[in-house]
Parts: C-alpha cells; sequence; structure tokens
C-alpha cells in the first residue's frame, strides 16, 4: 500500500508566526494529513523548527542569550502553539540537531566528491565597524532585475529572484544603514547548479502537476539557466563545512533546512527512516510538500538539485503545493515590523477551530488574499454561527421538544440523501487535489443543504399534524449533523469531535471516511442526542472595531 509523506515548510526559529505563515504552509499540510488519516492511509507528517542561519543569532543577541538557549525557547513556544491550533504533526523537531550536522555533512562530501563542488574566491561586504563579514540578508539595496529598492541581498521580495549581495545596486548594511561597508576577498564553496541543470529539467517533467504557481516559478528559472550559488557562510552558527581551509565557515541556511525533512525524520524513526526517504520503489511513497511561494525556488530546483548531486537515490517530492501571500489589512504582515496578527495573540482572541476554518476559506491559493477582522467576523458569523451552528442547535431543540430527545424513526430520504453524497464525494475530490477554495464552496452548499431542508419541511409545524412525517425530517436532519461532524473534522477538529457526540454516543468522526459519511443508515433510532450546545459565538460590530483598532488595520 502506497503510503503519504508530508512536510511543511520549516517555521524559522526566530519569532513567533503570523496568521500569513500558518495558513501558507502548516495549517494547509494539516488538513490533507488528517484527511488521509480519517481515509485510513498510512501517513506521516514532519515539521520543525529552521534554526540556522543569521537571523536565529541576531535575535538570540538581541534577546541577549546564547543562540542555543535561544532557539531551545522558541522550539517550545512554537510546538506549544501549533499544538493548540491541533496542528497533528506526527514530529515537531529542529535543524539544530547532531543528525542534521552529520546528514549535511554526508550529502556535501557526496556532492564534492562528484565533482558539483566549486570553490571560488569572492569578494564579500565587510562591516569595517562589526569587523565581520555581513550575512547576505542584511545588505540592503535596489534589486538589479526589478529596480525594487528594498532588495534583500538573498532575494528580492519585489520579483522573487535569488540574489548575491554584490549584485545589489546602491548597497548598505540593514543593520546599521551608516556602517561603512568593504568588499573584500574570503574563500566560498559553490554548488555548481549550472552541470545539475539537466538532472533537474528531466526530474522536474516527472513532477505530479505541481499547482499553477509552482509550475510558473519551475519555468521561469529554468528557462533563465541555474547559476553558480554560494553555500557558505562566515558565521559560528550552523552546520560546519568539513573541507580543510574551511575553519569558521558553517554552511548556508537553506542548504542545511531542507535535510532537515529527512534529519527530523531520522530523529523520530531511528530505525524506520528509510522507508520514507530511501523505498525500494519511490512509488511506494507519495510525497507532499506544502509551502509559500518564496520557498518554491529552493523545493522545486535547488534542494532536488542537490539530492539528485548526491547520486543517491533519495525519495523526491511528487507534488509541490505552493500558496500566494495573506497581506493584513492591504498591506503585508511583518514578524520584522510587527504588523498584523501572530499565532499566539490570536488563540487568546478565538478558538482554534474559528482560525481554521477562516483561515482555509481565505486561502491565498490562487491569488494573494487579505485578512481583516471584518472579514473574519462575517465569515464565522455567516457560515459557522448561522450556516452550521444554527442548524444544529434547531435540529436538537426540536427533537426535545417533540421527541424527548430520542432519534425518532424515520426512513432515508432518497433525495437529501444522494445530494449529500454528491457534496461529500466533491469535497473528498478537494482534498484529494488539494483545491481548498473550491472545498470550502462545497462545505458551505453541504451545511446550506440541511438549512434548505428543514425550511421547506418545517417539522415545527407537522409535529402539530403529523408526528411520524416530522420525525421523519428530524431523522434525516440528524444524520445530516452526522455528516457535518465527519466531513467538518480535518478542518476543525475540536467542533467537529463535539458536534458528532451530541447525535452518536459512540464512535468519533475521524473513524469515518468521507466516503462513508454521507450513510443515513449509521444512526441508532431511539439513541439519545444531547441538548443543543452553543457551537459558535457570534462577533459584533463593536468587537470588530476594537479589534481593528487593536491591531492597527483598517475596517
Ligand atoms: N525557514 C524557511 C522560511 O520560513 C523555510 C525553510 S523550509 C526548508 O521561509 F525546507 F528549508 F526547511
Ligand atoms: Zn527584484
Amino acid at each position: 500500500m502506497q503510503k503519504y509523506l508530508i512536510t511543511s515548510a520549516l517555521p524559522y526559529i526566530n519569532g513567533i508566526k503570523h496568521l500569513g505563515n500558518l495558513i501558507g504552509s502548516i495549517l494547509p499540510a494539516d488538513i490533507y494529513a488528517r484527511y488521509l488519516r480519517q481515509r485510513g492511509e498510512e501517513v506521516l507528517y514532519i515539521c520543525g523548527t529552521d534554526d540556522h542561519g543569521a537571523p536565529a543569532e541576531i535575535a538570540a543577541h538581541e534577546a541577549n542569550k546564547p543562540v542555543a538557549e535561544y532557539c531551545a525557547e522558541m522550539y517550545a513556544t512554537q510546538k506549544d502553539i501549533y499544538n493548540r491550533f491541533n496542528i497533528a504533526f506526527d514530529y515537531f523537531g529542529k535543524t539544530s540537531t547532531q543528525s542534521n550536522v552529520e546528514l549535511t555533512q554526508e550529502i556535501f562530501n557526496h556532492l564534492d566528491k562528484n565533482g558539483f563542488i566549486i570553490e571560488r574566491t569572492i569578494e564579500q561586504f565587510y562591516s569595517v565597524a562589526d569587523q565581520r563579514f555581513l550575512a547576505d540578508r542584511h545588505i540592503t539595496g535596489t534589486c538589479p532585475k526589478c529596480g525594487y529598492a528594498k532588495a534583500r541581498g538573498d532575494q528580492c521580495d519585489g520579483c522573487g529572484a535569488l540574489l548575491d549581495p554584490i549584485e545589489l545596486q546602491k548597497p548598505y548594511s540593514s543593520l546599521n544603514p551608516q556602517d561603512k561597508l568593504e568588499l573584500r576577498s574570503t574563500k566560498h564553496l559553490f554548488l555548481d547548479l549550472p552541470r545539475l541543470q539537466d538532472k533537474v529539467q528531466e526530474w522536474t517533467t516527472a513532477l505530479d502537476n505541481p499547482s499553477k504557481v509552482v509550475a510558473g516559478i519551475i519555468r521561469k528559472w529554468l528557462e533563465e539557466g541555474l547559476e553558480q550559488r554560494c553555500i557558505t557562510r562566515d558565521l559560528s552558527w550552523g552546520v560546519p563545512v568539513p573541507k580543510p581551509g574551511y575553519e569558521g565557515k558553517v554552511f548556508y541556511v537553506w542548504f542545511d533546512a531542507p535535510n532537515g525533512y529527512i534529519s527530523i525524520t531520522k530523529d523520530y524513526l531511528p530505525d524506520s527512516w528509510q522507508e520514507w526517504w530511501r523505498p525500494a520503489e519511490p512509488s511506494e511513497v507519495h510525497y507532499t510538500q506544502f509551502m509559500a511561494k518564496d520557498n518554491v525556488p529552493f523545493h522545486a530546483v535547488m534542494w532536488p538539485a542537490i539530492l539528485l548531486g548526491t547520486e543517491q537515490s533519495w525519495k523526491m517530492v511528487d507534488y509541490i503545493k505552493g500558496f500566494n501571500w495573506l497581506n493584513y489589512a492591504g498591506g503585508k504582515f511583518s514578524t520584522s515590523q510587527k504588523r498584523g496578527v501572530f499565532t499566539d495573540v490570536a488563540l487568546d482572541l478565538f478558538p482554534a477551530d474559528y482560525w481554521r476554518y477562516y483561515l482555509l476559506a481565505n486561502v491565498p491559493e490562487s491569488s494573494d488574499a487579505d485578512f481583516s477582522f471584518a472579514d473574519f467576523a462575517n465569515v464565522i458569523n455567516a457560515d459557522l454561527a448561522d450556516r452550521l451552528g444554527n442548524f444544529v442547535s434547531r435540529v436538537l431543540t426540536l427533537v426535545h421538544k417533540y421527541f424527548a430527545g430520542k432519534v425518532p424513526s424515520g426512513s432515508i430520504d432518497p433525495d437529501l440523501a444522494t445530494k449529500t453524497a454528491q457534496l461529500c464525494e466533491s469535497i473528498n475530490e478537494c482534498h484529494n487535489q488539494l483545491r481548498y477554495r473550491e472545498m470550502i464552496t462545497e462545505m458551505r452548499a453541504l451545511w446550506g443543504l440541511g438549512n434548505e431542508y428543514i425550511t421547506t419541511h418545517q417539522p415545527w409545524k407537522l409535529a402539530k399534524t403529523d408526528l411520524a412525517q416530522a420525525g421523519f425530517v428530524l431523522n434525516n436532519c440528524l444524520h445530516l449533523i452526522r455528516t457535518y461532524a465527519i466531513v467538518n473534522w480535518s478542518i476543525m477538529p475540536e467542533t467537529a469531535e463535539t458536534m458528532y457526540t451530541l447525535v452518536a454516543p459512540t464512535g468519533a468522526p475521524n473513524e469515518v471516511q468521507l466516503a462513508q459519511a454521507a450513510d443515513f443508515a449509521a444512526l441508532a433510532e431511539g439513541g439519545t442526542v444531547a441538548e443543543k450546545v452553543a457551537l459558535f459565538a457570534k462577533i459584533d460590530l463593536d468587537q470588530v472595531q476594537e479589534l481593528t483598532e487593536r491591531f492597527g488595520g483598517t475596517v
């Protein structure tokens, strides 16, 4: 049986992530993993913190802590937040481990032996005041490709191009713009990507239908032609370069971070990690990666080039799901400027399921999307409180009023059952193909079915004239609640579990596949249903205004 490997981009260790980070990789990966587990598949969902690189060093310095200690603390903080969002990783590890050092050095040694590593002496920006070479991302200047004035030395946020700081026009240090920068010579190692281009090209044609965002990025990269890339840095925090003459240098963070997917699996499954990363046949494992679009070049081109260059048989990604940006009230979410809503604060404001649903409903899938509290309140109120919550509570109230809280007898309404099954099937397909916008449309339609059904049949009126007929209608409504709980589970696990127990005293929603979610024979007649509960609370306008002011957005 085919197994499913899932990874979401490893979040940088420095700082708590914002809502855009969550919907851009971890949350959709979690929903996919839950969906597959619900379908009975063998799944491994791996993530962890990306600990190396200059930003971690700087953040530790600002916090006045040794970098290892800083990382340990931030690891615990991030892990706890994802836990409270009910992200069901199989394992959440980190890249600053012995196993990642060993694996990265081993991968490097293979590349070197195979002739894909080149030594070059380069000119690099040196801060005279700090007496050290500056990391790429601390150089700012004008992008040579698109003219964006605030391009970072490693990557341009204007056009997404990966850069070398010396390509920037009018470069300055973003740490201290007055700093005197000198270009000094130093020796570095480069990955010979031009010689790996053919291998990558051949491999990408085998990639299983990447999303549009991803396909465009891959094409652009390969058409422009790959260039040699520097993979070493003058830092002390990172994976040491195992080559004479490179003492005191470490690998570029993007050279060690993706290897973390493998080394984290090793940390979790020391005896069986090879089943995932070295399967006898690649088709034994189906591997899906989730990430935001700025990460795509690294996952679709650079890391594959690295793995292919080792000439070892690594499991390569089958499907890359890339996301656009979630913006905050018309601007950018910004970790450095603390602009937007961050994941820890979000959980203080509303339950995890509200965020999980809203973020998915507003996922930046085929274009960028915008977060605002006004929109958040609209979606929660209209979809969850009115459409879903209200239906459930009306049904339970009526069952208690007319049937003493017991599942009334009734047979399947064929029309309702058919429509329900069709929508469940379509939602199932959306999960399978990772099409989230469409999935939410179908979920809304599924919840709408219940409302239409109860409004059309008016069991409260029927109860006065034909109690058996009222029972028939409510019996079907109770089945729908069960269906909702099953279908909602991967997206809103907590409320789905509550909802399920309202109507079905045994079992759990994650034990039923979507294909069986519309099985209207599943509830025992005469079983007890719970009293109504308030599943969702509405968010009022005052609250929207207060939150908007507090978080500095616009309504
Ligand atoms: N830390 C990177 C980011 O947040 C993602 C690293 S993904 C990995 O953009 F594959 F390199 F680990
Ligand atoms: Zn640019």
